[in-house]
């Protein structure tokens, strides 16, 4: 990864703070846009991932749009020149004030995810004298095969619109004079790495589509979400994911008619290796049962994923040495659940020693918090970096 190559420049700087990869996000960007372009796909970054304004300066240069899950990320799209026709809005709960903001920006489109919500937008819209296009978030209930707290495509979930209540929609579509419904929207989670698992959902996106048809519904548009998972494992082996593979997928197995736009909302695939958290090693100790515990200076409050979903970042020292050690990991927070490893074996750490956590471009920054009254990371771009 970049950290290790360029070690000793970062030496300077106050840790924590986030590293990222611009020339390896632009190669990302470059396989995204490529491969999708084969289809005449088009993706929509989900900014929730990460949204920082010099990485989506980046991603706008490759013309990809935005997908939100709040007013603000959609102002925040809009403040970083993607065009507001590009722009998709979800999330199971909008406030009266974002549903009007992105109203106003006259947005591409509504994910609405309940028949209350479908409610609210016509009257909102109503009351401003407009018309405004939604696509009904159905909840396809299949397994995306990942961990539970970032899995939203089953019948039990809060997200999307269950299949039983679509009869109810229909009935009352009519009546809604102020949206215009232009499509299907699905998302089943996020860290997929199972292509079987997007297979699955086609043939979901077939059924509901040849349903919604078979009663009379003319759709010019389905958004199948994002979830496309990263290698946390080994992120110098597949710096890239497979986006080959990943859009193949749809290519094969949606069949949906011709004319139909196909969109996507990818966030974790498009920005997760790009970015390492960059720490310091403060103290170590001995446990009594003989575990050595290094702790560094960054935290939950920077990096939440393995507090949140015991996920695993590599780690590396990249101060180096040959002689090794097995180490607990943890951060600065008074929780127990701050430890970013356990039984990890790396060269000896020092005091001052810098450590990478890698494959955090993705909900890292933009997940930070100042918990512990703890200082915001910071961020320093490769390009911008001087000898
Ligand atoms: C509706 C929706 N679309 C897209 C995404 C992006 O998912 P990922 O980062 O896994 O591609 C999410 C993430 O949770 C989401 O909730």
């Amino acid at each position: 990864m970049l950290s290790k190559t360029i070690a000793d420049r970062l030496k300077g700087f106050e840790t924590p703070f986030y590293l990222y990869d611009i020339d390896l996000l632009r190669r990302t960007l470059r396989a995204c846009a490529d491969e999708s372009s084969r289809y005449g796909y088009r993706v929509h970054y989900a900014i929730k991932a990460n949204y920082d304004p010099r990485i989506l300066e980046e991603i706008r240069s490759f013309g990809l749009g935005i997908d939100a899950v709040s007013g603000n990320e959609v102002r925040r799209g809009i403040e970083c020149g993607f065009p507001a026709r590009d722009i998709v809005y979800a999330g199971v709960g909008k406030s009266d004030k974002e549903i009007r903001y992105s109203i106003e920006q006259d947005i591409f489109a509504f994910n609405c995810e309940s028949f209350h919500e479908l409610e609210i937008i016509d009257g909102i819209a109503a009351d401003m004298g407009r018309k405004v296009r939604v696509a009904l978030r159905i909840n396809p209930d299949v397994d995306p095969k990942t961990h539970k707290y970032i899995s939203t495509g089953q019948a039990d979930s809060k997200f999307g619109i269950s299949y039983t209540e679509i009869d109810r929609i229909r009935e009352r579509m009519p009546q809604w004079k102020n949206i215009e419904i232009v499509g299907l929207h699905f998302h089943v989670g996020s860290q997929i790495v199972d292509l079987s698992v997007f297979a699955k959902l086609c043939e979901r996106v077939n059924e509901l589509w040849a349903w919604f048809a078979d009663s009379g519904f003319r759709f010019s548009y389905v958004n199948v979400g994002g979830g496309l998972g990263i290698n946390y494992g080994d992120p110098e082996g597949e710096p890239i994911p497979d986006f080959a593979g990943y859009f193949a997928v749809f290519r094969e197995h949606l069949h949906l008619g011709p004319g139909v736009e196909v969109h996507f909302e990818l966030g974790r695939s498009i920005v997760g290796q790009c970015g390492e958290l960059i720490s310091r090693v403060l103290f170590h100790k001995t446990t009594a049962s003989g575990k050595r515990v290094a702790i560094v200076d960054a935290s939950m409050t920077e990096l939440l994923r393995p507090a949140l979903y015991q996920a695993r970042h590599a780690i590396e020292n990249l101060s180096g040495g040959d002689k090794r050690e097995t180490y607990i990991i943890g951060g600065t927070v008074c929780e127990s659940s701050d430890i970013f490893a356990r039984d990890l074996e790396l060269p000896v750490l020092h005091r001052g020693d810098l450590v990478s956590l890698k494959s955090a471009g993705a909900y890292g920054a933009a997940m930070a918090s100042t918990y512990n009254l703890h200082d915001l990371p910071g961020a320093v771009y490769s390009d911008r970096l001087t000898e």
